[in-house]
């Protein structure tokens, strides 16, 4: 087949250039320009890389114009209905779906890392009593490279898997005992006998003198919402653990990298927004009112949890999310805020303004209402996140550090400063 090419001309130079076609199995071709500035020193220019396909992946596709989200090739939809959390984490990780035996043998592993070293309790008594959970889990994550010396030759695939299973294992372990230090009760030890969205729920809210039976409607709903945060693929917070693990660096620290990217709020904090926004909204009567403030583009007042950087018809989490909001929520004698979300997204579904732009319910849009009806506090939203986004983010780090072509990530610039000029001395400046 003759290899598919395209080419730019330069119109002051008259020079041409020639880029070979690079097709995926699915999605939009990439022009190959790797070889640009070696060999005609020019740059591309692509403020966030919204038109650069940084590497080659195969764990997680993404239309954002049919609103499909694929891992290693299985919808989202039939995953959620059908899977646990840890079958996915098997299926990003390894590619395929476990078998019985090796999905019990997985859960197996991960069961048996989720215990911390006693010495690692101690990190948690140098924070400030006020600290938020998400600067604890970043400390504590990158910290654990200190206890796992022997294990993190980035050149042995064994040691690597070991990585993964310990980061996959210990992060719920981490985020219990990071919200447990916050409320002053003592950080529990995980238990080997519950699944690991039950274990994570039992780790934040038993104490040692009372225990917790997750209901099944909670289990199911975080065993959810782990699975369609697991992973997005080259999302900001991945990326940011695959450019710092393409320098070499080891698994716990690049994972940490992850967390504080994600904690920036153009990332992850859409959960926590779209929960204060519908508190703000109150009640229906103001309905009308705040879907003006939207649309004004005077008022800086947007609708939190709604339009998507990807998804531009809908995004396909939300839909599942929004069937599971209702089943925890009928638990409750009363759900007002669920009722106004649906007020919200029916008036928003009808006006031109957001059918125009197409701007569609995100994912974010429900999930706070669930952590809040759970009883998981807000300041806790991102750490759960975090906690599913691990096994993307080791994912994406096994992938690339086995791919014997990635190499050290250096984006270039366009340097717009000021030029060479000579050195004023001190008494001679204005
Ligand atoms: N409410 C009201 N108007 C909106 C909203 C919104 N939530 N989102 C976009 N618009 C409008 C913009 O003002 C713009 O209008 P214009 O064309 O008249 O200027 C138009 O829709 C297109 O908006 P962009 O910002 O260009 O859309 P983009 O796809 O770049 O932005 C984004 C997506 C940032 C998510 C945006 O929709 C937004 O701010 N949403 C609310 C916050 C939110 O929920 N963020 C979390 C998303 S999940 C994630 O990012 C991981």
């Amino acid at each position: 087949m003759p290899r598919e090419s395209i080419t730019l001309t330069n119109n002051k130079t008259g020079e041409r250039y020639e880029f070979e076609l690079k097709q995926g199995t699915l999605g939009p071709p990439a022009f190959d320009i790797s070889a640009l500035h070696r060999e005609t020193g020019i740059l591309t220019y692509d403020p966030g890389f919204f038109s650069t396909a940084g590497c080659d992946s195969s764990i997680t596709y993404i239309d954002g114009e049919q609103g499909i989200l694929l891992y290693r090739g299985y919808p989202i939809e039939q995953l959620a209905a059908k899977a646990s959390f840890l079958e996915v984490a098997y299926l990003l990780l390894y590619g395929e779906l476990p078998s019985e035996r090796e999905l019990t043998e997985f859960e197996q592993i991960i069961t048996y890392h989720t215990m911390l070293n006693e010495k690692i309790k101690a990190f948690f008594t140098g924070f400030h009593y006020n600290a938020h959970p998400m600067a604890m889990l970043v400390g504590v994550v990158g910290s654990l490279s200190a206890f796992y010396h022997e294990s993190i030759d980035i050149h042995d695939p064994r040691n690597r898997e070991i990585s993964a299973h310990r980061l996959i294992a210990k992060l719920p372990t981490i985020a219990a005992a990071a919200y447990k230090y916050g409320r002053g009760e003592p950080i529990m030890y995980p238990r080997n006998d519950l699944r690991y969205a039950a274990n994570f729920l039992h780790m934040l809210f038993a104490t040692p003198s009372e225990a917790y039976e997750p209901t099944l409607i909670a289990e199911k709903a975080i065993n959810l919402l782990l699975i369609l945060h697991a992973d997005h693929e080259q999302n900001t917070s991945t990326s940011t653990v695959r450019l710092a693990g393409s320098s070499g660096a080891n698994p716990f620290a690049c994972i940490a990298a992850g967390i504080a990217s994600l904690w920036g709020p153009y990332h992850g904090g859409a959960g926590e927004e779209a929960l204060s926004m519908l508190e703000e909204i109150g009640h229906p009567r103001h309905l009308k009112r705040y879907i003006e403030k939207a649309k004004d583009k005077n008022d800086p007042f947007r609708l939190r949890g709604f339009g998507h950087p990807v998804y531009k018809n809908h995004d396909p989490r939300a839909g599942i999310l929004r069937e599971v909001c209702h089943q925890v929520l009928e638990e409750q004698a009363s759900h007002p805020l669920f009722e106004l979300a649906l007020q919200l997204e029916a008036i928003a579904l009808q006006d031109a303004y957001f059918i125009e732009r197409r701007l569609y319910p995100n994912v974010d849009f429900y999930s706070g209402l669930i952590y809040q009806a759970l009883g998981i506090p807000r300041n806790m939203f991102l750490v759960l996140f975090a906690v599913a986004r691990t096994v993307g983010w080791v994912a994406h780090w096994m992938e690339m550090i086995a791919d014997p072509a990635h190499r050290i990530g250096r984006p270039r610039q366009l340097y717009c400063g000021v030029a060479p000029r000579e050195y004023v001395p001190i008494s001679q400046r204005r």
